[in-house]
């Protein structure tokens, strides 16, 4: 573009870049292989080092024979618990979950659940690593195993918290109402274990220069890698350094500090060499966190015209014995419909497994596959259309917290959703439409999650040449960070794009939170707007007080920076460029920084996005193979701060909802708890042909009060009501009703 037309366009606060369908500023460097991830790095004197992981869930660790792979040539180090060094508090210091977990560190001789991580070898090379790794002969004795989730269920015991909520609540009185209802519908719904897997998987290279650690690490949260291992260590938090500009995936799987990056930085310390730890496909089932299995149980009543008079969600989910992670399935049931009458509850039923982790939009997920499924089976025995019941129910204000909501534009996201899908066509009869061999069904789901913000900090600094350097600790997992944070800026300073460079990644930059639960952009990009705003009115105040400066003694607010340009804002033509200004001040650094963070409207109003799903399956009658040729989703997300990264999310979600619906299921072995298919031929996700036609609608939606730029996040929401609306519609397609993901053919015949 011009800088003619850049400037009629306005910049200075008025908004330029924001919402456009702006190209990844780093685009080019990953299409060029110029953007380094963890195992990109090469430092000199690198060695690798291979993770040994257990083969049984429940067990003590007699023996590991270790001759044959440190006879190997090229081994330097076999670190097994008889070796490795103790750490404070036997390397729990850091357990403070969610960022610090509770980690398989070497430090016993305990087995907790299968792929825990019993040695490390180091090598010369990588290839000798993983060789040498697979000599190791161990012996076990055999423990107690608990796997069985159904005789768990006895035991199960209620999670402390629930994402900051109680496990339980209750408000109103569901018996009395469910027993007067006109109809009712109770069922058991569940889903299964699965397991993230990002293109990169987990990665660190450790690397120590005296007592100090450098790791560069596959992390969602560099500053959490770095207080978890410090602690875990008994080092201090500024003697280590954690480096992350690039990361291909998350999901939530990178959202807490897990063993393989502290057994890589006690590798480099016993072998004196930096070492880089690469966490092979199949060890991505195990000790790196995963979506724990749910049983969810659905009590929805209705009076005769379909108003929700009692609700209630009880929730069972597996955890590890060794901690509690808890599925938060039910806490959507609290605010997503209006009902008078609602309980929901939340069980951990504990099992010699893995621990649990987030997992894209961890609850939401799971949840509103049984409740928009609950919901489609009363609008049946109601004999009401599913959007109908939906319209019925919907909940003007937050009524769990007994809060308005910040912007709630649902109602438009059905309008608009239902328009675009051809809703009114559907025959409300249950299998009645037919295409050849093909059942047709139509179903509907609504989306939500929670818009959450964090508190953040981001500096921004002048350079001589007039561009800006803004920088701060989040991060971009390929979501679009860096550019939506480039176009934040450049409006912010009046700048065009190329002249904003953001740097992010890293822990030494000023601190931002996880970049998870959806907020990064919600939680930094305000930073980054303060910051710019006191950096330019730094740069402007430089210019009023420089004599020789066409600016000089104009009062403050008479200025703004247009393209670069620093001018009157009643006679542009008056000004000088901001490279011009700085020349004349070589060495003076012009910078600020800020922090930004939630004020009041985060206790006046409840704050979430919302979305329609409306889903065509197409079930072959004599072979039950299931396809989607067809998804809309309806979302309103506030403002879309880029319309091509932001849209790319929601698709990458709803794909997900398709794989969640139909594809995942982590399968484990019920006698041994060994996963029996870890790795991505036996782990279903879709490939191009599972996935049909997706129209992705963004309702416009003005939120004042979410945060200063309006920005809900677009992360996970895209995952959530597609589930529900894919099994309401292959039950309208078959007349069958699947409660049990993942959705698969032997299920239909
Ligand atoms: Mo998300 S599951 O909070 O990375």
């Amino acid at each position: 573009m011009s800088a003619g037309r850049e400037q009629e366009q306005g910049a200075g606060e008025r908004a330029a870049l924001v919402g456009r369908p702006v190209d990844r500023v780093d685009g080019p460097l990953k299409v060029c292989g110029q953007a380094k991830y963890v195992a990109d790095v090469a430092v000199p004197g690198l060695v690798h080092a291979t993770m040994v992981l257990s083969t049984v869930s429940r067990a003590r660790v007699r023996r590991i024979d270790t001759t044959a792979a440190t006879a190997l040539p090229g081994v330097l180090c076999v670190m097994t618990h008889e070796n490795a060094p103790r750490l404070p508090e036997g390397g729990r210091a850091a357990i403070k979950p969610p960022a610090g977990r509770t980690l398989a560190l070497l430090q016993d001789d305990q087995v907790h659940y299968d792929r825990q991580p019993i040695a490390v070898v180091v090598a010369e090379s990588l290839e000798v690593s993983r060789h040498a790794a697979r000599l190791l002969q161990v012996d076990y004795e055999p423990l107690e195993t608990a796997l069985d989730f159904e005789a768990g269920k006895v035991g199960a015991h209620p999670p402390k918290e629930a994402q900051g909520q109680t496990p339980d609540s209750v408000r109103g009185d569901v018996a009395p109402h469910w027993n007067a209802a006109a109809h009712r519908v109770e069922a058991v719904y569940t889903t299964p274990t699965e397991h993230h897997n990002p293109l990169e998987t987990h990665a660190t290279l450790a690397q120590w220069h005296g007592e100090r650690l450098t790791l560069h690490d596959s992390t969602q949260y560099v500053y959490g890698v770095q207080t978890s291992v410090a602690k875990t260590l008994g080092i201090a938090p500024e003697q280590v350094q954690v480096i992350n500009p690039y990361v291909g995936g998350a999901f939530g799987s990178k959202g807490s500090t897990w063993s393989h990056v502290v057994l890589c930085a006690m590798a480099a310390r016993a072998v004196g060499r930096p070492v880089r730890l690469v966490v092979e496909r199949p060890q991505m089932f195990g000790p790196v966190g995963n979506r724990p299995r749910t049983e969810q149980h659905l009590r929805l009543a209705s009076d005769t015209a379909g108003h929700l008079t009692a609700v209630q969600h009880d929730v069972w989910a597996e955890t590890s014995r060794i901690e509690d992670w808890l599925e938060t399935s039910a806490l959507l049931t609290r605010m997503l419909y209006s009902c008078e009458n609602v309980a929901t509850s939340h069980r951990l039923v504990g099992l010699d497994i893995p621990v649990p982790t987030f997992q894209r939009a961890p609850g939401e997920s799971t949840g509103s596959f049984a409740l928009e499924s609950a919901l489609d089976e009363l609008a049946v025995a109601a004999g009401v259309d599913p959007l109908a019941m939906r319209l019925l129910n919907h909940a003007d204000r937050d009524e769990h917290k007994q809060l308005p909501f910040s912007s709630k534009s649902l109602r438009a996201c059905y309008e608009q959703g239902a328009a675009a899908f051809g809703w009114s066509r559907r025959d409300p009869r249950p299998a009645r439409q037919r295409d050849g061999d093909w059942q047709v069904g139509y179903g509907m789901g609504t989306a939500t999650y929670p818009s959450k913000r964090m508190a953040a900090e981001a500096s921004a600094c002048w350079r001589p040449d007039g561009s800006v350097l803004v920088r701060c600790a989040t991060h971009d997992l390929g979501t679009g960070t860096y550019t939506a944070l480039s176009q934040v800026a450049a409006d912010t300073l009046g700048l065009p794009l190329r002249c904003v460079q953001v740097e992010i990644g890293d822990s030494a930059l000023p601190q931002a939170p996880v970049s998870g639960g959806s907020m990064t952009i919600a939680s930094v990009a305000p930073a980054v707007q303060d910051a710019c705003r006191a950096a330019l009115a730094r740069l402007v105040e430089l210019a009023l007080g420089d004599a020789a400066s066409p600016l000089y003694q104009v009062p403050h607010e008479r200025v703004q920076c247009v393209g670069g340009r620093l001018c009157r804002r009643d006679d542009p033509a008056q000004g000088e460029s901001v490279a011009a200004l700085l020349a004349r001040h070589p060495g003076q650094r012009v910078e600020a920084r800020a922090r930004s963070q939630p004020g009041a409207e985060a206790r006046a109003y409840s704050r979430h996005a919302f979305g329609a799903v409306f889903a065509e399956v197409r079930v072959d009658r004599d072979l039950g193979e299931i396809r989607v040729p067809r998804l809309v989703g309806a979302f309103a997300v506030g403002r879309l701060l880029n319309e091509k990264t932001g849209r790319s999310q929601l698709l990458g979600g709803m794909v997900w909802g398709v794989s969640m619906a139909l594809h995942e299921h982590t399968l484990r072995d019920p006698r041994y708890g060994r996963v029996v298919n870890a790795n991505l031929a036996e782990y279903h996700v879709p490939v191009n042909a599972d996935i049909g036609k997706i129209e992705l609608i963004v309702v416009p939606e003005d939120d004042p009060h979410v945060n200063p730029l309006g920005a809900k996040g677009v992360g996970e929401i895209g995952i959530t009501g597609v589930v529900g609306a894919i099994a309401n519609a292959v039950y309208h397609a078959t007349g069958q009703r699947v409660r049990e993901l993942p959705i698969t053919l032997d299920r239909l015949i």
